[in-house]
């Protein structure tokens, strides 16, 4: 039975009295863990051990936005899967839409920090997810399956259940516009038929969540399609009753 997940991803929000603030909000909204469901908040790396410390002992995880491929040496400005496990990181989000289109991230790189995430003992978080015109074009699948297929390449050994895929249609991003359940339900399948390639089990234990405008109001819906495995929530992460109340739609 796969896990479901329920993610936050905070971009580039928060301050120490804000986090703190937020954080208490949400030990008090979220007092156990539910079983089968897991929560975690992915604050910027600056707040990471801040966040560890508020969350320990709660229901709480916590997981970096990004990662480097590189473990240590003259890579300025990086941040190495080591260094996230030594400050209590579990997650690391990994090639998210932002990354792709505004830091130059390539397939390519995605599958390398995949796989270092992998390697290093963090459980990633690997975006895919086409932008509008490619969903206009009817280039959905063929843009899923190039990086899917680039993640899969770089891990040719992973474990069931060892990565977590979150599809964000660039669309939904932030815009308000979600995917209806059924649109999405529809691209999660596709999704896991695709990744049978690296084996049926693979494909059964691996949570495929739903990102893009996911709220309160919306997660029971999203959550209740039978391949959407939870969600990768931004700007409704950052607020402490639609975050709960996106964790409280997730069984
Ligand atoms: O990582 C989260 C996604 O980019 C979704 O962001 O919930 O603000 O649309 P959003």
């Amino acid at each position: 039975m796969r896990k479901t997940y329920v993610i936050g991803n905070w971009k580039l929000n928060g301050s120490k009295a804000a986090n703190k603030a937020l954080l208490d909000g949400l030990k008090a909204g979220v007092p156990a863990v539910k079983a089968g469901v897991a929560i975690a908040v992915c604050p910027p790396f600056a707040y990471l051990e801040s966040v560890v410390a508020e969350t320990a002992g709660s229901a709480i995880g916590v997981g970096a936005q990004d990662v480097s491929d590189q473990d240590k040496g003259a890579f300025t400005g990086e941040v190495s899967v080591s260094m996230l496990k030594d400050v209590g990181a579990t997650y690391a989000v990994i090639g998210h839409s932002e990354r792709r289109a505004m830091f130059g991230e390539t397939d390519a790189w995605v599958g390398k920090k995949t796989a270092a995430a992998l390697a290093g003992g963090l459980v990633p978080v690997v975006c895919v997810g086409e932008t509008e015109a490619e969903r206009v074009g009817n280039q959905t699948e063929a843009v899923l399956a190039t990086q899917l297929d680039a993640i899969l390449a770089a891990i040719p050994n992973a474990a069931p259940g060892s990565i977590v895929i979150a599809y964000e249609p660039v669309w939904a991003i932030g815009t308000g516009k979600t995917a209806t359940p059924e649109m999405a339900q529809e691209t999660h399948a596709f999704i896991r038929n695709y990744i049978k390639k690296a084996g049926e089990a693979f494909a059964a234990e691996t949570a495929i969540l739903y990102g893009g405008s996911v709220k309160a109001s919306n997660a029971l819906g999203l959550f209740a399609m039978p391949d959407i495995d939870g969600g990768l929530v931004g700007g409704a992460s950052l607020i402490v009753e639609e975050f709960v109340g996106v964790y409280n739609g997730a069984a």
